[in-house]
């Protein structure tokens, strides 16, 4: 009996090895540059524990940018494509993006029906849903929201200023969360949440269940990247029961009260609710006039938060450490700042901060070296012959377009640890290929969000600026490290910042 057990074992693990062999000689056989893998992690050793998962992504590419313009990697025992190119981007991206579609993001609509929004549905579903919300996202809309933006620069300000009483260090990131949080519950769940003022407390620990630390791990993410399918069956979920309930109660309340009330507002959220009610925005021409179901508005209000708060709350984070690290940008952003309001007592409007240049070179800059979508995920719907390579991508697969990395690339970039912002300056901008900086994405399916996450990260950062002198404080170490564990982008010591206050002008 112990022979035929042990003799099962045996034929279950060499089984077992043989199929690992088998998918880790994937890129080696078909004549691909790659990295040895080590089981089980194949590519990703030392993720979460000695790398960031930007870190390990930039290493790869740095390892293999000279052996091919798009290379094999393994994520865990999966095959996926490394474009190293800048020309294999926008083949990927734009010019096939036909074949490049869908990014292969897991999501579980019949489960977890939050899950199936913009940035993980699919093909014909993905078109549709893309159509009828971008009209959401224009200049003209946007303009509208700008007093919910200043509404909540105002508190953000005095939420530092009651933080930074006494000389006492500001954790910077928790109130800029506070920021975004505020900004988006407001437009796009149509709830004063007021975290600013300590109120609503649930949305700040939602926002630390999905962001933070000990949130869905970078093992979970990298799992059901290389096992979609497995991830469904076992009806994993990204989120826990208790944050879906939660939002799709406070949420689904304030349409409902919306609607019985005809309570109209100049917001994200009453757009939706004209989405789902007659299939177009009013004062929108559309030919199309299919309605979105609740469900879909739903998943789309939560996209709203999970894109737009901690992707903007990260940049206004290291944009501010980055000044208080260098004292000089510091003081020539603030007499921009000054220079630009002097007119209008002081007040920043959204033409002015539009005009503001040396601001944009700062965010850019920011946006540079930490790009919070470090990583483009699109998946091959077809084999596809990858021009000027020998490189096939399989049906199925996965390509990662390493943002980080072109951004650090030396081939592009002098000097690319230090903080810069005179690379953005007209001047520079025309000495380098404009395609080697992406934050935003590229294609049609890049950030939907960028204007508005743009104007919300300037107003930030221009209000505490205007109204504070920012000094780092001894806990936090420069050059900043980044947080291995933390899913998106954290200094390891967190942001730690003085913050003085001048004689405050809104
Ligand atoms: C600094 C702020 C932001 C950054 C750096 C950023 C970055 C990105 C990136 C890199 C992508 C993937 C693009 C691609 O695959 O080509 C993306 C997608 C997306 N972002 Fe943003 N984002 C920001 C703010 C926002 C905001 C404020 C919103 C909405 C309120 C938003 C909504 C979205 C949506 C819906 C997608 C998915 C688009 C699609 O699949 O069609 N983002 N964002």
């Amino acid at each position: 009996m112990i022979v035929f057990v042990v003799s099962i074992i045996l034929s279950i693990l060499t089984g077992i090895y043989l199929f690992i062999k088998k998918k880790y000689s994937f890129f080696e056989e078909n004549g691909i540059p790659y990295i040895k893998p080590s089981f089980p992690l194949g590519n990703m050793k030392g993720i979460g524990s000695k790398y960031h998962m930007s870190e390990i992504i930039r290493k790869v590419y740095e390892e293999c940018k000279d052996k091919g313009k798009i290379v094999g990697f393994y994520n865990l025992i999966q095959a996926a494509y490394l474009v190293t190119d800048l020309e294999i981007v926008k083949v990927v991206a734009v010019k096939d993006f036909n074949n490049f579609v869908n990014r292969g993001v897991f999501n579980n609509e019949e489960y977890e029906p939050l899950s199936a929004h913009l940035f993980s549905i699919e093909d014909d579903r993905w078109r549709f849903i893309r159509n009828k919300i971008s009209p959401v996202f224009t200049s003209g809309k946007l303009k509208f929201m700008y007093p919910t933006i200043s509404d909540k620069a105002k508190n953000f300000v005095s939420a530092v200023d009651r933080k930074s009483k006494n000389g006492a260090p500001v954790a910077v990131k928790d109130l800029a969360n506070r920021f975004t949080v505020d900004i988006i519950s407001s437009v796009a769940f149509g709830m004063e949440a007021n975290t600013l003022n300590d109120e609503h407390e649930e949305l700040i620990n939602i926002f630390r269940e999905v962001f933070g630390e000990d949130g869905p791990s970078m093992f979970f993410f990298f799992f059901v990247m290389a096992f979609p399918k497995l991830a469904k069956t076992l009806r994993l979920r990204q989120f826990s029961k208790r944050l879906s309930d939660f939002f799709i109660n406070v949420v689904g309340r304030n349409i409902k009260y919306r609607e019985d009330n005809n309570d109209k507002r100049n917001d994200f959220l009453n757009m939706l609710i004209q989405l789902k009610n007659k299939g177009s925005i009013d004062g929108e021409f559309s030919t199309e006039t299919k309605k979105l179901t609740l469900n879909e508005v739903l998943a789309q209000c939560f996209l709203f938060f999970l894109a737009g708060s901690d992707t903007s709350s990260t940049t206004i984070s290291f944009a501010l450490t980055q000044l208080a690290f260098n004292i000089d940008m510091q003081e020539k952003l603030r007499a921009e700042i000054l220079e630009k309001t002097k007119d209008n007592n002081g007040v920043i409007s959204y033409e002015t901060l539009h005009e503001m240049t040396y601001l944009n070179q700062v965010v850019s800059e920011t946006l540079r070296m930490y790009t919070p979508g470090f990583t483009l995920l699109r998946q091959s719907s077809e084999d596809f012959e990858v021009p000027d390579t020998n490189v096939t991508i399989k049906k199925g697969s996965s390509v990662w377009i390493p943002t980080l990395a072109f951004h650090f690339d030396e081939r592009f970039w002098v000097n690319p640890n230090k903080f810069d912002p005179e690379r953005f300056t007209q001047e520079e901008i025309a000495k380098r290929p404009a395609q080697c900086y992406f934050p935003f994405g590229e294609g049609p399916r890049n950030c939907i969000g960028m204007r508005f996450g743009l104007v919300n990260v300037k107003f930030g950062v221009a209000m505490i600026i205007k109204n504070f002198k920012v000094t780092p404080n001894s806990k936090m170490e420069y050059p900043i490290k980044l947080n291995p564990k933390s899913p998106g982008m954290d200094p390891i010591t967190g942001f730690w910042l003085n913050l003085r206050k001048f004689k405050v002008i809104f």
